[in-house]
């Protein structure tokens, strides 16, 4: 008998929505141990709730968070909320003795992070953080040729997320754009995590940063005819020291609402004196490889639907976001019920700390135009 996984949403919103998709196509995971079921949706809006309606397996539709996680139906609580609810509905749902996959950045700031981080080991329960791009094919490619060595020394890692659509001055406001809601962190705490998974887990880990933090459009229209503060951090970049086989190898990272024609553009390079990798969904299918023979080739690899879960789509398929997503959720499912084996896995508490960590200490660098010591 497979085990069910069964699932409540708090926040039915973009993120919500696209968990309650990779959940509704659950059964193209090839001999997956745990099947799952979404059971209980929360969000404050009454058009938001009606669209869940149309999914046959939910047993509860409400507005108070609080009532779902009573419902014994649910065992795992995926949050989707804006960063300032972070804190006490993570605590909440731990508090209520379930499951969590947290959105990131996993509270507002380094404090909040590290209160849910505690209060996670206390409770005993499972918990992960979001962050998907990391199980597409290309990227887990990248993860593979580190850990095979080829790099030789290692040059340096630029890794990073970019948007464009901030370039537009009349896109409205929202909260991802308000510091209250979005947390001083800026575009870092909405594209940071994504910039720094795979770097993390493959043991990078900043020892210094300096940033370069930018606001560029500091009002935006408030949806109702008039103007609003915009007074979040638009664009970072961080110049980071890691220590690599007792080497200091520079990593840059780039987080960018503004960034010219990239809509949602997910890429990693790594450089080293015998190798090379890099991998961009900006051109999803490609992989480019380095290597230093007698001449020096970048070898470009098309890539196929080589997901870290297989699934019954074709081999020579392109994947997209709902795939990652859906990869994403199997790592979640498979490592809470002990099947994860050697797979990718979803960010730990661990990494969600310091990635905050490394957030706390750009601001630093930022306000002082100093180099900070982590
Ligand atoms: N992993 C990713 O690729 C990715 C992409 C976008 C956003 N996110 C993250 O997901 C989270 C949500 O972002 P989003 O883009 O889905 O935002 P969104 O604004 O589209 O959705 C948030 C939803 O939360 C609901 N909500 C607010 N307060 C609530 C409460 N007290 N109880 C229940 N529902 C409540 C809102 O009504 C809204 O529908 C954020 O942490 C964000 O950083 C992750």
């Amino acid at each position: 008998m497979k085990q069910t996984m069964r699932v409540g949403i708090i926040g039915g919103g973009l993120m919500g929505r696209e968990a309650a998709s990779a959940f509704a196509r659950w059964f193209v995971l090839q001999d997956f141990p745990v099947k799952v079921e979404l059971t209980a949706v929360c969000d404050l809006q009454e058009s938001l709730l009606e669209w869940f309606k149309q999914i046959p397996t939910i047993k509860l539709l409400t507005k108070d968070h609080a009532e779902l996680l009573k419902s014994p139906d649910v065992d795992v609580v995926y949050v989707a909320v804006p960063h300032n609810l972070h804190e006490k509905l993570y605590l909440d749902v731990l508090a209520a003795g379930k499951d969590l996959l947290a959105e990131k950045p996993f509270g507002i700031d380094l404090a909040a992070a590290n209160t849910i981080r505690e209060a996670a080991a206390k409770s005993g329960r499972f918990v992960r953080c979001s962050s998907e791009f990391p199980f597409l094919p290309g990227p887990q490619r990248v993860v593979n040729y580190v850990r095979s060595g080829k790099l030789g020394k290692v040059l340096e890692i630029h890794s990073g997320f970019h948007h464009a659509s901030d370039l537009d001055p009349t896109k409205a406001i929202n909260w991802k754009r308000m510091t209250k809601f979005c947390g001083d962190i800026g575009v870092m705490g909405d594209l940071g995590m994504h910039a720094v998974h795979v770097p993390f887990r493959l043991g990078w880990k900043p020892v210094r940063v300096y940033a370069q933090l930018q606001k560029i459009y500091t009002q935006r229209p408030d949806g109702k005819g008039g103007m609003a503060a915009c007074d979040t951090w638009d664009n970072a970049m961080l110049h980071a020291e890691v220590l690599i086989d007792g080497a200091e190898v520079p990593m840059r990272l780039e987080m960018k609402r503004l960034a010219p024609s990239e809509t949602n553009t997910w890429f990693i390079e790594v450089l080293g004196t015998d190798g090379g990798i890099k991998y961009s969904t900006k051109e999803p299918k490609t992989l480019w490889i380095f290597e230093r023979q007698k001449e020096q080739i970048w070898q470009r690899i098309d890539l196929g639907f080589q997901t870290p879960f297989p699934t019954i789509t074709g081999g020579i398929f392109e994947p997209g976001f709902p795939d990652c997503f859906l990869q994403m959720w199997a790592a979640y499912a498979a490592e809470r019920a002990g099947e994860l084996k050697d797979r990718f896995s979803c960010v730990t508490p661990d990494e969600a700390v310091l990635s905050h960590e490394l957030f706390a200490a750009a601001l630093k660098s930022q306000a002082g135009h100093q180099v900070v010591t982590l």
